[in-house]
């Protein structure tokens, strides 16, 4: 049960699914072409919805460009040492809630449908060369205020989009420290459960 080494991907798993991981180290030479990004986005507009709601949105910052130098300003303290090397940046929103009232839910699955349409994006990233890194450390009051989201929709994540450096040799130590860290996951036991939630289930 479970995979061998919990510091890499299982080798059977699709090789896009088990040579992803978060990069922080982006090319900031790379510049990522419109065709590119509407093929990525492309992938997130066909993902599964409840209801076929497809409560998401993504604002798109590319490199130099104004919005990206906006978006920048708001990034915590950890991600400016590599968010702004990736080619493009997208930030991810869900509708929460309703346009008339605001407080009202919009849908119990909103949050979900939102981090799948991600998912797609990346696994399209992946077979493309490229290299995603989402993450949510940066000020996201100053994100909603900066870009007019209005108040049903909530900003959630920022998504790096980019190609890794081929040569690591010169980047930030620190950087590369992280970059070589093992990767851990928790084993099924902790989370694959069979007649009762907690209890393992048992694969052959
Ligand atoms: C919702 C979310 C928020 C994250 N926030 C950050 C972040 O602020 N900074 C960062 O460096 N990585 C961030 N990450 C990346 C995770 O740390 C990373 O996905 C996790 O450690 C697993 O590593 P892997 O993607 O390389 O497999 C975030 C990922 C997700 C999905």
């Amino acid at each position: 049960m479970g995979v061998p080494d919990d510091t890499a991907p299982a080798p059977a798993l699709h090789p896009f699914l088990r040579d992803r991981w978060s990069t922080r180290l982006f090319d900031a030479n790379h510049r990522l072409d419109d065709g590119a990004l509407a093929q990525l986005l492309e992938a997130a507009r066909w993902s599964p919805s409840a209801g076929n709601s497809q409560p998401w949105a993504f604002l798109v910052t590319r490199r130099g460009d104004a919005a990206h130098r906006r978006f920048v300003a708001t990034l915590s303290r950890g991600n400016t040492s590599w968010v702004p090397a990736a080619s493009a940046v997208l930030v991810s929103a869900y509708r929460a809630g309703d346009d008339e009232d605001p407080s009202l839910t919009y849908s119990d699955y909103a949050a979900y449908d939102l981090g799948q349409s991600v998912a797609h994006l990346t696994v399209q990233a992946q077979s493309m060369g490229l290299h995603v890194h989402q993450f949510a450390g940066f000020d996201h009051d100053a994100v909603t205020e900066a870009f007019a989201v209005p108040p049903a929709w909530k900003v959630t994540t920022g998504i790096a989009i980019g190609r890794r450096l081929d040569d690591i040799s010169g980047a930030d130590p620190s950087l590369r420290e992280r970059e070589e860290r093992p990767r851990v996951r928790k084993e099924f036991a902790e989370f694959v459960f069979g007649e009762r939630f907690g209890e393992p289930v048992v694969l052959d």
